[in-house]
């Protein structure tokens, strides 16, 4: 059923978890605790919980009793709440979920308290297990085991180690649209937790008409006697949760509603979700709204004959509507590891470009600048792809939580630094070309400024240049990568310097920017830090330097004309022995 895809990846962890028998374990382990629990010591407020080593997973369950689960979440009609600020110094355990877009979030008092109280019983080298991790646990215990995940997230390597499932039933919604952000923002974390909920079950929405202040994340498996339906978008959750609401008081007798979840998890083991519905349905409306359709059948919101029912048309092109937006979002989410080896691929191009215009005794910025070759046209493209890239990802490291937004810095820190000193110059070219000025200050885009300063807070600056890095030089990109901007800036000065029409305050300001422009140029040459194709005949640094040569006369000397003006020092650099 090509449908489904509509939908989205939720569908695909609902059905990874019923194929799999997942479901049915965590389940059955939840079903054990509460076995052992009654036989051992009966009901009581606390929460509990087992590790359960299966041959091929190892599940963490927590069993919290019903009864009493109801009215204690709502405690304070369900405004009971703690803020991340007031936890900070208290219980730093959620402080990397902040972060500068997303600076604050709040959590339901009463499953903050049950966690805490157990917080420091919990089993904490769960994560280098080889084995993959599921945390579940029912009502409140659910929230628990939702609160336990998260406190794991921050550690988790989500490239080298299977990601934690959390399977809530059940379970109250515990935190605020802060929250909600905070996870949502991260795809790979927001696919962390699979929510079940039986329409005959308050507790997982009594918090939501409260206050309006609730939200819901992760995929919501939703379970009627006629099937289960996954969702994702948040509002159609909200919706949804309480358009399927079927108990009334008489039935709400806790133990029949936990045991009806042991009915659907074993009525859904080895079945697709919401297969068998869809002969009876109209094909010819579009297949995202005959999805919808099928879907509500499932958990019952749609009598199947009639699906033309006028408020269930409402509902649907609501859906319809919300559906189709989350899949564009999802679309436009960025996926950096699929898109490195093409950018590798770009980048080898660009070497080849800038080894051919060294070969023309050029180097690739002026080569660039000057747009001689054919060859110039075509690393416009490659340039802007590069750059689109890199943009994106640092503009994603940014908005990501803080240690998490770390850490992605650090690994790509060293492809970024590449291509900021490969790239640079070519957008400065431009810059200059279009008899632009002060590019540091007016025209540098954001995110080189930010490769350069998590470089900066990574990185000590290099000592006494040792052998290695001397005769390594032929090769380097040149360290700082807007050197060009100086030359660009030294180039205007000269000509302000010799012009007729400069005033005599432009001309002392243009000295001292030369003597300055000397000094910065003497020190990464000293250093070995700028590549030594500056020296090419027709770069603009030696224009810049035959004219400053000019301008100063045979009488000036100092570090910088002394070495420039004996050209066997040229290789000398090159080869590391200046
Ligand atoms: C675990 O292994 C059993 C049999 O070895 C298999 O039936 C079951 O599907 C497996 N579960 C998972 C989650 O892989
Ligand atoms: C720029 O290109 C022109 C011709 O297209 C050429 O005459 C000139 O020498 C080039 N300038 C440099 C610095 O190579
Ligand atoms: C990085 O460090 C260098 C050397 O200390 C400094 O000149 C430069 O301004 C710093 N860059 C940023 C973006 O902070
Ligand atoms: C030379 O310095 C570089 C950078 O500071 C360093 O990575 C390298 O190990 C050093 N090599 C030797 C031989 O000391």
């Amino acid at each position: 059923m090509t449908q489904t895809q509509l939908f989205s990846s939720g569908l695909e962890l609902a059905n990874f978890v019923v194929s799999l028998d997942v479901l049915l374990d965590a389940w059955t382990a939840i079903w054990n605790l509460y076995t052992e629990i009654s036989q051992n010591e009966g009901p009581s407020s606390l929460v509990k919980f087992k590790v359960y080593e299966l041959p091929n997973s190892t599940i963490i369950a927590f069993f919290t009793w019903l009864a009493n689960s109801k009215d204690y979440v709502q405690g304070n009609g369900g405004g009971d709440f703690v803020t991340s600020s007031n936890l900070k110094e208290s219980f730093p355990v959620f402080n990397f979920l902040c972060s500068k877009d997303n600076p604050k979030f709040s959590i339901n008092k009463p499953a903050l308290e049950l966690f805490t109280s157990i917080f420091a019983v919990l089993p904490k080298s769960v994560m280098a297990n080889s084995k993959p991790l599921i945390i579940t646990g029912n009502s409140l215990g659910g929230s628990v085991a939702s609160l336990f995940t998260l406190s794991l997230l921050e550690k988790f390597n989500f490239l080298t180690t299977k990601r934690p499932l959390c399977i809530t039933f059940g379970s109250p919604l515990i935190g605020d649209e802060g929250l909600q952000e905070a996870i949502s923002k991260y795809a790979a974390w927001n696919s962390c937790f699979l929510h079940v909920v039986s329409d005959q079950d308050l507790v997982p929405r009594v918090l939501i008409s409260q206050t309006g202040v609730y939200k819901p994340f992760g995929t919501f498996l939703l379970c009627s006697k006629l099937g289960c339906s996954c969702f994702e978008d948040p509002p159609t959750i909200l919706e949804f949760l309480m358009a399927t609401y079927s108990g009334n008081p008489e039935n709400q007798d806790p133990n029949l509603v936990f045991e009806s979840y042991r009915t659907f998890v074993k009525d859904l083991n080895h079945k697709v979700i919401f297969m068998g519905t869809t002969e009876s349905f109209d094909w010819t409306t579009s297949p995202l709204r005959a999805g919808i359709i099928t879907q509500l059948a499932a958990i019952g919101l749609v009598p199947q004959q009639q699906p033309h029912n006028i408020d269930i048309n409402t509902i649907i092109t609501k859906t319809e509507n919300q559906e189709k937006k989350l899949a564009l979002s999802k679309k436009q989410v960025f996926d950096p590891s699929t898109r490195l080896n093409q950018v590798k691929v770009h980048m080898a191009n660009l070497e080849w470009y800038k080894k051919v215009a060294k070969d023309n005794k050029i180097g690739y910025y002026d080569s660039y600048k000057n747009v001689s070759h054919t060859s110039d046209l075509h690393v416009v493209k490659e340039m802007k792809t590069l750059t689109c890239y890199w943009e994106e990802l640092v503009n994603e490291a940014e908005k990501r939580p803080q240690t998490v937004g770390a850490s992605l810095r650090t690994r790509w820190l060293f492809g970024g630094t590449n291509y900021r000193r490969m790239i640079e110059p070519l957008d400065i070219a431009e810059y200059y070309k279009k008899g632009k000025r002060d590019y540091i200050k007016q025209g540098r885009p954001e995110h080189y400024i930010k490769l350069e300063q998590w470089l900066n807070e990574t990185t000590k600056p290099a000592g006494v240049p040792n052998d290695s890095m001397k005769q390594n030089v032929a090769s380097i990109l040149t360290e700082d990568s807007c050197f060009w901007a100086h030359v660009e800036e030294a180039l205007i000065s000269c000509k302000l310097l010799t012009g007729t029409g400069s005033s005599e305050m432009e001309k002392q300001s243009s000295r001292d920017s030369l003597f300055k422009f000397e000094n910065y140029v003497y020190g990464l040459i000293k250093n070995y830090a700028v590549s030594p194709e500056i020296f090419l005949q027709r770069s603009s640094f030696m224009q810049w330097w035959r004219e400053y040569e000019k301008i100063m006369g045979t009488s000036y000397s100092s570090d910088l004309t002394k070495l420039m003006k004996d050209y066997r020092n040229y290789d000398k650099y090159a080869t590391g022995s200046l």
